[in-house]
């Protein structure tokens, strides 16, 4: 197996690591890239106001869940973040080493870091462990320098030496980056930060305020309320969000129901769908929640109700906007016009395809009553075939249903 290895502070993870770890996956056949962010880096001072260690971690866990690499799997190792006092490198290929000592290492890093890597702690014991992969900006960056390097190291250490010229790098520097965070305008839909972010790295930032960001996280504008809602969920099921998001738009727009309303219920409607089951019972306390013998039965089916309560808490949607999350899981009898939307988007969104839904894609935009009818009638139906939990709410909602439209 060939395991890349992408060490750094990581302070944040940008689109700028982000396209080399894709580049560095295809050049070097990797079947496995480790991205390990730095516990205390050996050389380096954070400063005042920075992330913590953990914040870090959950950002390049983000980062690694949208990277979709064009080969081979991402993977994230807290290894240095546990590690008490400094972390050195040499203990990171150490480890690796006797985890895979069968397989191939290769480490990568830019130029900097190529030019000095001499000077690292124990070179020879890393090399012993591993070969290099040096990223450079464009085949004339710094050739020279470049040989010169790589053949002193091949024969000081016998090193295996790989150079990768990254096609289309970012051109964004950390420090450049922390500044434009930190000037953008809370309140306003100024990303220029942000756009140099994989969305859910962005999302985490601002809601965990790093960098001087600073925003009201109950007053998001749009723009930023996107990049928040990704960052509670897991990469895969980003498109079905962004999906869910533009349809209720176009359902909104369709039923003259508030387009800013639905995207905002849209957006948020499955944040709390990743947590665990503990995390979800942390909330039920928090928020006062009570849970009926079949929300207690089935953890699907808790996300919708405390969704809604941190949607309405933490983000400061509507009570509206607050319901229709609330009642998209199971509907409910005499739903509102944005509960309908919500329902029927979760359900009919374009990168659904667990079932037919054409029919019910049709009837979404022609008759909002009889799309929700059929929907629920399906999604009863599918429950039912596939042995789980029934809440009785879809039995009543599409009873009720059935009744006004007979
Ligand atoms: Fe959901
Ligand atoms: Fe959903």
């Amino acid at each position: 197996m060939n395991i890349g290895i992408y060490g750094g502070t990581f302070n944040p993870i940008h689109l700028g690591h982000m396209a080399a770890a894709r580049y560095a996956a295809q050049a070097l056949a990797l079947d496995l890239l480790y991205l390990i962010p730095d516990g205390v880096p050996p050389h380096k001072d954070l400063g005042e106001g920075a992330p913590t260690p953990e914040d870090r971690l959950a950002m390049v866990r983000l980062a690694a869940e949208s990277l979709h690499l064009p080969r081979g799997e991402a993977a994230v190792s807290d290894l240095e973040q546990h590690r008490a006092g400094k972390s050195y490198t040499v203990d990171t290929l150490r480890a690796l080493h006797q985890k895979f000592p069968k397989d191939t290492l290769w480490l990568l890093m830019g130029t900097d870091m190529f030019l000095s890597f001499h000077r690292w702690r124990e070179p020879e014991e890393m090399l012993r462990y591993c070969g290099l992969c040096a990223f450079s900006r464009s085949q004339w960056d710094r050739e020279e320098l470049f040989r010169a390097q790589r053949e002193f190291l091949e024969r000081t250490y016998g090193a295996r030496v790989t150079t990768i010229t990254l096609p289309q790098l970012v051109e964004i520097s950390s420090t450049q980056l922390r500044a434009l965070l930190s000037e953008e305008a809370p309140g306003s839909e100024d990303c220029r930060g942000g756009k140099f972010l994989a969305p859910p790295v962005y999302g985490y930032i601002l809601r965990r305020r790093l960098y001087g960001t600073g925003e009201d996280l109950t007053r998001l504008p749009l723009a930023k309320l996107r990049p928040v809602a990704l960052s509670h969920l897991k990469g895969s099921r980003i498109p079905h969000v962004l999906g869910t998001e533009d349809t209720a738009a176009a359902l909104a727009r369709r039923w003259g129901a508030d387009e800013e309303t639905a995207r905002r219920a849209a957006l948020l409607h499955d944040c709390t769908k990743r947590l665990s089951r503990e995390e979800q019972l942390a909330l039920c306390r928090k928020y006062s929640i009570d849970l009926d013998e079949y929300e207690k039965k089935e953890l699907k089916l808790l996300h919708a109700k405390t969704g809604a309560a941190v949607a309405r808490a933490e983000y400061g949607l509507s009570e509206e906007a607050a319901s229709a999350i609330r009642w998209h899981t199971t509907g409910k009898p005499d739903m509102t016009t944005l509960e309908k939307i919500l329902y029927l988007a979760d359900y009919i969104e374009p990168t659904r395809d667990f079932c037919d839904l054409r029919e019910l894609r049709r009837l979404a935009f022609e008759d909002l009553d009889r799309a929700t009818l059929l929907g629920l009638t399906m999604a009863v139906r599918d429950l039912q075939v596939k042995g789980m939990v029934l809440h009785p709410n879809s039995v009543r909602a599409r009873d009720y249903l059935k009744g006004r439209l007979a």
